[in-house]
């Protein structure tokens, strides 16, 4: 610990408080017009240099071309470009009531990964969407982008009126779809706005051609947003550095990230939440009378202690009353940027602050290329290069941070391959886990584990292709960090079924207590794949009932592979020994198979691709298992 680093006795805030500036960022293609939006927006305020404008227009009118608003934009940009000390990715406007900038462009790698890593970050969003397009893939790719993104404040401007008539029926009808999209994907838009960029219809006045509308304005909307509020009004968050002892003291230097510090203040570090007060606020050189605080946010301080804790290098000091979370499983979004992928079950080093931990991935939820905008739903199991995903992880021993923004560096993280950054994310929320001690119910079991346990039940004829199946969809639920367990024909009747034929009452008595186990399994979170031949319609419906009975979601998937296909097959030569006589009741020779009626899903391998089965059957079980991620990229997108 150098000394001078100290704050000095004359020490200021190295930030004013908040000036209610808020950051945007519009998010929609190029051809719903954006340029267009965001030109209208800065001649509209006033925003644009004097004269600016004008001269536009003139060179327009010269070229026998129509001014366009994008061309404002242009023009801005193209004068940034060439003023070097100016940041190109940034366009700000003001109104009477707040300023506003609007920051760079999403779907562009470097804007992902200073969103993700906290280099940049938006307070809200703009979603463009043209009205007569409606809501096509692009539009999909970027609501999966502000849910990834994590932001709040959203919203979503139905561009392009114009050219619908302004009818209150199209702007309707995308706002249901869109909505019901928004909403499976956990994004709720404050408002949505019917505008016309071109025609500067919604944007800052009211549009005549739009009485129907009975919501803001587009200006209203985003003046109505919250600005994040100033770092020193937060609760205090002390990063501890380092600890030394000087002159018989034990002194405390550290970061005050957020809050602030006065000698008198109660504080509690974390992890272990041992308590004291700030005897006193050390100060280079010594000052006569002593400092007594406060010290504000962005500030380096070294206080002293009324009592001699062990405190150490990577604890977090914070007011007792508002403390940072404690835990050691918790969701993040995470910007993968080395070459080797991140990959499920792996073991990575996490730094977060002066903290260090080695982080388990527990499992990739949902993945985001960040210059294709490509989808994936984390059955792969990693994070690519130039990815953003939705991940699951679990610390070795417990760490203190912030969520939801509160207070952003202490919500952020880097990841390290080797020696170098790996990626960076954001700590989204806690996976709470019952105390030491307790058992875990359900919920708490399902909310540590990231899904719930569920029964797929696939049943068809002996060599129909159930057990290769449940084997794929095992290795990809399981990358997805999904715990599986297959309960197979051939394995149950080697074990606990070992006393059973396959008479009729053998075969209930079999698949009673497939079932029976496949529950058992459920409620314990597993998502349970069943592969059994089940050929009694009463015993599979038995099966589904108990289920449904106890809250257990189930569906029955029907392989269902004609006869003459499996006996060609044939891969334990039974059809053939059947066929000999050497097999009674064999099921399909000389006993019944009962073909589901109305199977949740139906898998011809006879017919399809062995992938796109495997993907059907996925889609399928990740929507039972995690009914909040339907919405997600693989299903709809
Ligand atoms: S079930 O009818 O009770 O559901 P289960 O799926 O457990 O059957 O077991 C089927 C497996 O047992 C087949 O894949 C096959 O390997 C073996 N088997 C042996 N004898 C028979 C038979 N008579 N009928 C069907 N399968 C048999």
């Amino acid at each position: 610990m150098r000394l001078d680093r100290l704050p000095a006795p004359d020490a200021r805030e190295a930030h004013p408080p908040g000036s209610g500036h808020i950051n945007l960022v519009v998010v929609g293609h190029v051809d719903h017009g954006k340029s267009t939006l965001i030109g209208r927006l800065l001649f509209d305020t006033h925003s644009v240099p004097d004269g600016k404008a004008e001269r536009i227009e003139a060179a327009c009118r010269a070229e026998g071309m129509e001014f366009e608003h994008a061309f404002l934009l242009d023009a801005l940009l193209e004068e940034q470009a060439q003023n070097i000390t100016m940041d190109t990715t940034r366009v700000p406007f003001r109104t009477e009531r707040r300023s506003f900038t609007i920051i760079d462009a999403p779907g562009h790698k470097e804007f992902l990964k200073n969103m993700i890593t906290g280099a940049a970050s938006a307070d809200a969003a703009i979603l463009l969407v043209d009205a007569e397009a409606g809501l096509r893939e692009q539009t999909r790719r970027h609501c999966f982008l502000l849910s990834l993104l994590g932001l709040r404040q959203i919203v979503v401007a139905v561009n392009k009126m114009d050219l619908v008539g302004y009818r209150p029926d199209c702007f309707d009808r995308i706002r249901t779809e869109l909505g019901e999209f928004l909403g499976r994907l956990g994004v709720e838009p404050a408002h949505f706005i019917p505008i016309s960029a071109k025609h500067g219809e919604g944007l800052i006045k009211r549009s005549d051609r739009m009485p129907w509308h009975r919501g803001p304005t587009l200006l209203d909307a985003l003046e109505s947003f919250r600005a994040n509020p100033p770092a020193s009004g937060g609760p205090l968050r002390l990063s501890v550095q380092d600890v030394y002892r000087f002159d018989s003291r034990r002194i405390i230097a550290g970061f005050v990230e957020s809050g602030s510090i006065s000698v008198g203040d109660p504080i509690e570090f974390l992890p272990g939440g041992k308590r004291s007060r700030v005897k006193s606020i050390e100060t280079w050189p010594k000052q006569t009378p002593p400092m007594a605080g406060p010290v504000g946010a962005e500030r380096a301080v070294a206080v002293t202690l009324d009592d001699e804790l062990f405190v150490e290098r990577g604890q977090i000091g914070a007011a007792p009353g508002d403390r940072p979370h404690e835990a050691r499983t918790f969701t993040a979004r995470v910007f993968w940027l080395h070459h080797e992928p991140l990959r499920s079950g792996e073991l990575v080093p996490l730094k977060l602050g002066t903290q260090q931990a080695e982080a388990h991935v527990l499992g990739v939820q949902r993945t985001l290329d960040a210059m294709t905008l490509e989808t994936g739903t984390g059955t792969a199991g990693e994070v690519k290069c130039h990815e953003v995903a939705e991940i699951r992880m679990r610390v070795r021993r417990p760490i203190a941070f912030d969520v939801g923004g509160r207070v952003p560096s202490l919500g952020r993280f880097v990841l390290m391959r080797g020696r170098r950054i790996g990626g960076g994310g954001v700590i989204d929320s806690v996976v709470e886990e019952p105390p030491d001690g307790e058992g875990a119910g359900l919920v708490s079991r399902s909310a540590i584990l990231g899904h719930r346990g569920c029964i797929v039940w696939m049943t068809g004829l002996s060599g129909s292709g159930k057990s290769t199946l449940a084997q794929a969809l095992e290795r990809r639920l399981l990358n997805a960090g999904i715990l599986t367990s297959i309960l197979d024909g051939d394995a149950l009747r080697s074990g606990l079924s070992r006393n059973l034929g396959f008479t009729p009452d053998d075969r209930n008595e079999n698949i009673r207590r497939a079932t029976e186990l496949a529950i058992h399994l459920a409620k314990a979170g597993v998502v349970v794949i069943g592969a059994l031949i089940s050929p009694f319609r009463a015993n599979r419906s038995m099966a589904a009932e108990r289920a449904k009975e106890l809250g257990i979601p189930f569906a029955e998937v029907f392989v269902n592979t004609p006869l003459e296909e499996c006996e060609r097959r044939d891969p334990k030569q039974l059809y053939k020994k059947a066929r000999a006589g050497l097999i009674q009741q064999f099921t399909g020779i000389d006993s019944p198979y009962e073909a589901p009626l109305s199977p949740d899903l139906e898998i011809r391998t006879d017919r399809e691709a062995a992938n796109d089965s495997i993907e059907r059957l996925t889609q399928m079980a990740l929507a039972l298992a995690r009914p909040a991620d339907q919405a997600g990229p693989g299903a709809d997108i």
